[in-house]
């Protein structure tokens, strides 16, 4: 067996006390290290409502049309939620630093599940189905940025289209796509709207398929943990108020911009790269984090070795159908399929050996003795099971 690297050692040991000195002071019910995944669930939930209450007042044009004397577009509808609306700009601020907590927390989770091994083989689903919603999250929050329609976002939008304009074959389409037609006009900006709220419904569905093959995945962190992440939220938010930009002319071309690195990131690679260089670089970077559950990659990478996997069995002779051992398991790998014509009963317990993490859980589960791990006798996997409940 491969020996794990003296680095992953060193600094397994450092957050594995990091996380012992947060258990003693939180209590493990209340330290943040086990709702990692919980975490940008509860911001996304925050970015729902925070982003309704936005919408509300939202005006998707860039025209300068004047209503009552008022010049109303989408970057006057901004200075308007931000200065006239009582409590606008921190709902403004609650949006915007909750869509940056979900990103670090995202990162976080990714990096959590990573370095605990909990990525590959029955897991390999979440974590490629992670790398589509980190994806979607950050362009998602690009596209807030261009709403906005400051000079930002003029910017943002002249070098999306550069960047779109050095693909061959798919940039033209992509970049009429984009501006939603030839130029950039007021359909460019609800196409933009369109885009941030249609794919921000669209992260529940990739959620859905995030979470299809965990039994019990922990989604809500408890009540105290999201007020302390809301408490540290509002103290960032009145800490770092949102400040408006100025207005953007489709007659200038601002040089500079400030840069949210949660988000903007991609946008400073390109304006130090060749287009074409930029594509490589994204594309390379999310085949390479996409394959990583690929198991030729993983015992380099994170020092472990990956274990092969002996699915459990059932013994179809003994099975009742009793769906003890499917409640039971958690990364759902059990079915209940009908039993054959002239069985006593009516179901029977099928493993789907690519999901099974030969954990052991459905032998002890099983009061019948009807499922083995083929290593393992059932007798020992229910000591195993029996000791370490004991320990917990
Ligand atoms: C919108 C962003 C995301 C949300 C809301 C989210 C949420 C969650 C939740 C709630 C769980 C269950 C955790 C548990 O029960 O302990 C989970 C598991 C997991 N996530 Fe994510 N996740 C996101 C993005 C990602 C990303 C970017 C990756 C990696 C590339 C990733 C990889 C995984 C893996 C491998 C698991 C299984 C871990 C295990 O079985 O212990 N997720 N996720
Ligand atoms: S718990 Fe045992 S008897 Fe019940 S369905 Fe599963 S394998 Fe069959
Ligand atoms: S050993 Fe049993 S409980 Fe564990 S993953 Fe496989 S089928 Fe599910």
């Amino acid at each position: 067996m491969a020996q794990p690297k003296v680095y992953t050692d060193t600094l397994t040991y450092v957050l594995q006390k990091f996380e012992d000195g947060l258990n003693v002071v939180l209590t493990s019910k209340y330290n943040p290290f086990y709702y990692h995944g919980a975490l940008p669930q509860f911001f996304l939930w925050v970015l729902f409502l925070s982003g309704l209450l936005l919408f509300a007042y939202y005006v998707p044009t860039i025209d300068n049309a004047y209503s009552s004397e008022r010049l109303i577009n989408a970057f006057t509808s901004v200075d308007y939620i931000t200065n006239q609306i009582p409590f606008g700009a921190v709902v403004r601020g609650v949006h915007r630093y909750a869509g940056d907590a979900m990103v670090l927390t995202i990162v976080l989770h990714a990096l959590r599940v990573w370095w605990t091994d909990r990525y590959r083989q029955y897991r390999w689903l979440q974590w490629f189905s992670g790398i589509v919603l980190l994806g979607l999250v950050l362009f998602i929050g690009q596209t807030g940025y261009y709403l906005v329609w400051d000079e930002r976002s003029l910017v943002l939008t002249r070098m999306t289209v550069y960047a779109f304009d050095a693909l061959p074959v798919i940039g033209p389409g992509l970049k009429a796509w984009f501006v939603n037609g030839e130029a950039i006009t007021n359909l460019t900006l609800s196409n933009y709207l369109f885009i941030h709220i249609g794919l921000s419904f669209f992260l529940l569905f990739g959620l859905w398929i995030h979470y299809v093959r965990m039994a019990r995945p922990v989604v809500t962190p408890p009540p105290v943990v999201n007020y302390a992440m809301m408490a540290i939220l509002m103290v960032v938010v009145f800490m770092f108020p949102i400040n408006m930009g100025q207005m953007a002319h489709l007659t200038q071309q601002p040089s500079t911009f400030e840069i949210d690195w949660f988000f903007l990131w991609p946008y400073a690679m390109l304006s130090s790269l060749d287009p074409i260089v930029f594509w490589t670089v994204m594309v390379g970077l999310t085949v390479f984090f996409s394959i990583l559950p690929v198991p030729f990659l993983t015992s380099g990478l994170s020092g472990q070795t990956l274990q092969p996997i002996d699915a459990a069995e059932v013994v179809l002779s003994k099975c009742t159908g009793c769906s003890l051992c499917d409640k039971d398991c958690p990364y759902e790998a059990i079915e209940m399929v009908p039993a054959p014509a002239g069985s006593r009963f009516k179901l029977l317990a099928t493993v789907l050996p690519y999901r099974c993490s030969s954990c052991g859980l459905c032998v002890g589960a099983c009061a019948f003795d009807a499922i083995d791990l083929p290593f393992m006798p059932d007798a020992e996997v229910t000591n195993k099971i029996k000791s370490l409940l004991a320990q917990s």
